[in-house]
């Protein structure tokens, strides 16, 4: 969950690590440091804190000069947030940043401490540069590949050495690393983002191999030192496209962009008719007798809408994992069944790991990714690219509804083949999906005062509750993770029934409970559950369709939807509880976009 960023060429290499790394400040962002080498040798300066205290530190003490750097955001795993255990860590010759985690460093460091080694930090990672360093005789290709047989867990490493200052070496298992090329400059970073102003070529590094990157050249090896012809990709996102653009977060402008990202995942898949969605990525629906979708956090959110839309259309039974515990539950995996991992970053290790397990069992992948390239796209047999653009705020919002559009496609073309539904009612919702960037504008166009306005009342509540069913239950489960997510308030979604058998216990004078309905035919039941909390003091928060709110006294604020295909509702509803969430982290004072202890990729278990 670290961001890495390396540079070599004949610019100050400081500058670009800061701008690489203010760009990857997503992946971590409890301390940040870089090492460059100069004149006078390697100079690092690094500091527990964000990127503005790097920048601060590097304006006070001044920016080291020369042309090759290794830098790093951290978001800690072994060792608390602190200057010392902050990246990069140098000890002898070798100086390294590292994003990963070190399993057996227990072991190797008690075998480094038997041999004399003394350790400065806290970090796992600091064994990894005191092996290499103890394993170093002036032959880095030897010391890394004898380090790497000893390493166990996930790494990417951008290592310099100090008698070789003019080339960085990189290596990579299980944490994403990419090689930008330049001319006369080249590039590591975890995230092409980090180095999109100076090139948009890159080559992926696989699994043992060694990059060797030179002003001139890159030259990847594999472990027995033989050079490997690699592939050049090129970034097709804008630079543009991962900043803010005139908005005060991330996080609104991705909300924003939603009818934008929406049109782009669907409309390709819609040229074709209603048994032409997803051709391209997917031939033949009709083997899937049993999906098993695989996710974390939002991105499981949108599973429970797929297993809703895929059941209800197409008839075929879906089960919806959380990725980190999928592996460890001695899963049923049987011939029939198709495994479908959902990642926005595709490289949440619990997510890469499900999608192994699956391959080794011999069940088809497919993956549903935003990341061109990424870990899960690269190793699933099949990919559907949701086309979201970069996200940067840690809290997903375009992600997640470009997910949740696609495995609405999946649903449609499964029902086609299957032809559980009608043709007229196929063709429908085509319309419908057609139709719902428009919608999405609609609400983004005329009412985000009004969730301001709902937000700043109730920012100073203690809990707060979203009930839901069916459907509804799915998305409430996301609005309640935006809102504890980034507002650190607490809140928890409950499928409406449910909350009588204990958790209404908690609802009194006040308590705000949103309340959303987008289904018709169980909006009746809700509206029970509703007068269930109402009658209990509850400050009800009512979120339908429009001009669908039944007469009453049951609500106490309204969120009125633009209408749609009743499957398609949640890509609607989702918006203003992404909104509210977002405007009460903002009267909260929150860091919207950088919401404490998370990180925007989950590359560790
Ligand atoms: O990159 P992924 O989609 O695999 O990430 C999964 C979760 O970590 C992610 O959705 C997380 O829950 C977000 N912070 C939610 O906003």
């Amino acid at each position: 969950m670290c961001g890495i960023v390396g540079y070599i060429g004949n610019k100050q290499a400081a500058d670009i690590l800061v701008e690489g790394l203010s760009r990857l400040e997503y992946r971590g962002y409890d301390s940040a440091g870089i090492a460059v080498y100069g004149e006078d040798g390697l100079k690092i300066v690094k500091t527990m804190g964000r990127m503005d205290d790097l920048r601060k530190n590097l304006n006070e003490f001044g920016k080291p000069v020369g042309s090759v750097g290794i830098g790093h955001t951290r978001w800690a795993t072994h060792g608390e947030p602190s200057d010392i255990n902050s990246h990069p860590h140098k000890i002898g010759r070798v100086t390294l940043v590292h994003n990963g985690i070190i399993e057996n460093y227990v072991t190797l460091k008690k075998a480094l401490a038997d041999a004399g080694r003394t350790f400065i930090s806290s970090t796992d990672t600091e064994v990894a540069v005191q092996l290499i360093d103890s394993l170093y005789n002036g032959d880095p290709l030897a010391a890394i590949t004898a380090a790497l047989e000893q390493l166990h867990g996930s790494y990417a490493f951008g290592i310099l050495f100090d008698d070789i200052p003019d080339t960085i070496y990189a290596v990579r298992k299980d944490s994403p690393l990419v090689v930008g090329l330049g001319e006369g400059e080249n590039f590591i970073a975890s995230d092409i983002p980090a180095v999109l102003k100076y090139t948009r070529e890159y080559i992926l590094i696989e699994e043992k191999e060694i990059a060797i990157i030179r002003r001139d050249g890159v030259k990847i090896l594999d472990v027995k030192g033989n050079e490997i012809k690699k592939d050049t990709f090129k970034a097709s996102w804008d630079i543009e496209a991962a900043e803010k653009g005139g908005y005060p977060h991330f996080m609104l402008k991705e909300i924003h962009e939603q009818p934008k990202t929406l049109r782009a995942t669907i409309s390709p898949r819609l040229q074709n008719g209603p048994a032409g969605i997803l051709k391209e990525e997917i031939d033949d629906t009709l083997k899937m007798e049993r999906l098993l979708i695989v996710a974390c956090g939002s991105a499981m959110h949108t599973g429970l809408l797929g297993k809703n839309a895929i059941e209800k259309l197409a008839r075929v039974p879906v089960d919806v994992h959380i990725a980190s515990e999928f592996r460890y539950s001695d899963p049923i995996m049987k011939q029939g069944d198709a495994m479908i991992i959902i990642s926005q970053s595709g490289e949440t290790a619990d997510s890469i790991a499900a999608l192994r397990l699956a391959k080794q069992r011999g069940i088809p992948v497919y993956a549903i990714v935003n990341v061109v390239g990424s870990t899960i796209a690269r190793e699933a047999d099949y990919v559907i690219y949701t086309w979201a653009g970069p996200e940067i705020a840690v809290a997903t919002t375009k992600a997640y509804s470009a997910q949740a559009a696609t495995l609405y496609m999946l649903a449609l073309r499964m029902a086609v083949d299957r032809k559980t539904i009608s043709d007229e009612r196929a063709n429908q919702l085509f319309n419908a999906l057609n139709e719902l960037p428009d919608k999405v504008a609609e609400i983004l166009d005329n009412n985000m005062a009004h969730y301001e306005k709902l937000a700043a009342m109730n920012k100073d509540v203690h809990d707060l509750f979203y009930i839901g069913r069916g459907q509804d239950y799915a998305l409430c489960c996301e609005g309640s993770l935006k809102l504890k997510e980034i507002s650190y308030m607490h809140s928890e979604a409950y499928a409406a029934g449910e909350l009588k058998h204990g958790t209404i216990s908690l609802v009194t004078e006040g308590v705000p409970v949103v309340a959303v309905a987008t289904d018709d035919s169980i909006t009746e039941k809700t509206i029970s559950n509703i007068k269930e909390v109402k009658a209990r003091g509850a400050f009800v928060i009512y979120v339908c369709k429009k001009g669908a709110a039944a007469e009453g006294d049951f609500y106490d604020a309204l969120i009125e939807l633009p209408v749609t295909d009743e499957v398609l509702m949640p890509i609607v509803a989702i918006v203003p509880l992404q909104s509210y969430a977002y405007y009460t982290a903002v009267c909260k004072g929150c860091d919207v976009d950088k919401p404490r202890n998370l990180a925007k990729s989950v590359t560790v278990e």
